[in-house]
């Protein structure tokens, strides 16, 4: 059995060991800061698995010895958006979150993937590549299957067609100026643009790009859980089945795209190594532009990080 440690057992982080646990698809390190909250939570989910027939192990801790030689490490650990916060504002304490974080993966599971879910996302995967000391296609960001999935939720509710009908991708860096391509987005098979006009299109990139926002408005304190958890999931059976998925993730770029020295989201092939392959596509000068922006934002994210952290 494959172990995976989830390091932060908040609503992310929780969440997402529930869709590990339904799909049997590894054991299960809960880890917290707080005292007694995984520990709870790990035999809450326990007490349910005689229903739910789940054979996985789950157990709950405060003490990063116990995520030994996990196969795959996730970190959700730190502060969510309060409404009016962009993701961006939680960095200085993530990084610090963060930097403790990888520097455990690093002592205690030193083969380990690591899934970097914390905000802002760009930037909390760079902090743990640098302080893990990890291979690049070793620490990923999870955002671009969110994203996806958001994009396709809104196309398939817009065309009333079953959601898992409908694939799409999404490129850039977790902001709302992520890139949506439609060019890239079908309906088993059928190009998007043979089923809605540009405007009802750009509509729906529009909120997709908001789409967290939605959500912490609507929460008014934290943000979404359910659909970054599910998101989760799915690159943690990626890599402990070894699917050699082509999903959109934040992976560190050195020359890809064009751009160097930044995590940005984009197509990889996601299997037991990782991030095994970046996948680039040929974009238009449109799109490319829209990735631009992106990339922008993160590199200015970057540098606000370099202001107050230096690794190691
Ligand atoms: P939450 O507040 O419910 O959970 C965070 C947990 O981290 C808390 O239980 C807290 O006690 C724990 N924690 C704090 N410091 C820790 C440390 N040093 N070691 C271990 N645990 C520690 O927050 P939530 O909603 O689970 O969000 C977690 C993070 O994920 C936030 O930064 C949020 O912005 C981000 N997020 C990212 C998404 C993405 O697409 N990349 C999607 C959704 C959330
Ligand atoms: C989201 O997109 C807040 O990053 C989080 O829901």
């Amino acid at each position: 059995m494959h172990k995976v440690s989830i390091i932060g057992s908040g609503h992310v982080g929780a969440t997402a060991v529930y869709y590990i646990a339904e799909k049997n698809l590894a054991d299960i390190v809960m880890v917290d800061v707080v005292e007694g909250l995984p520990q709870a939570k790990a035999l809450d989910y326990l007490h349910a698995a005689p229903m739910r027939k789940y054979s996985v192990h789950i157990s709950g801790t405060n003490d990063y010895k116990d995520i030994k030689d996990s196969d795959v490490v996730v970190i959700t650990a730190g502060i969510p958006r309060k409404p009016g916060m962009d993701r961006m504002d939680l960095m200085k304490i993530n990084v610090d979150i963060a930097k403790k974080a990888a520097q455990a993966i690093a002592e205690y599971a030193p083969n380990a993937i690591v899934i970097v879910v914390s905000n802002p996302l760009d930037i909390i995967a760079m902090v743990t590549l640098q302080e893990s000391g990890f291979a690049l296609k070793r620490v990923i960001g999870m955002a671009g299957v969110l994203d996806s999935t958001r994009f396709r939720y809104f196309i398939a509710e817009k065309l009333g067609v079953w959601p898992g009908d409908v694939m799409a991708m999404v490129l850039g860096g977790h902001g709302d100026s992520m890139v949506p391509l439609s060019r890239f987005t079908r309906v088993s098979g059928v190009p998007i643009q043979e089923l809605l006009d540009d405007e009802t299109i750009e509509q729906l990139i529009n909120r997709t790009r908001t789409g967290g926002g939605e959500i912490v408005s609507l929460l008014k304190q934290g943000s979404a859980f359910y659909a970054p958890g599910a998101s989760t999931a799915k690159m943690v059976e990626a890599i402990v089945k070894d699917e050699k998925r082509v999903v959109p993730v934040s992976a560190y770029l050195r020359g890809e795209y064009g751009y160097n020295d930044i995590f940005l989201g984009v197509p990889v092939l996601l299997g037991k190594n990782g991030a095994e392959k970046i996948i680039e596509l040929d974009l238009t000068p449109g799109e490319k532009t829209a990735l631009d922006a992106s990339a922008k934002g993160v590199k200015e994210g970057v540098e606000t990080l370099r202001s107050f952290y230096t690794p190691g």
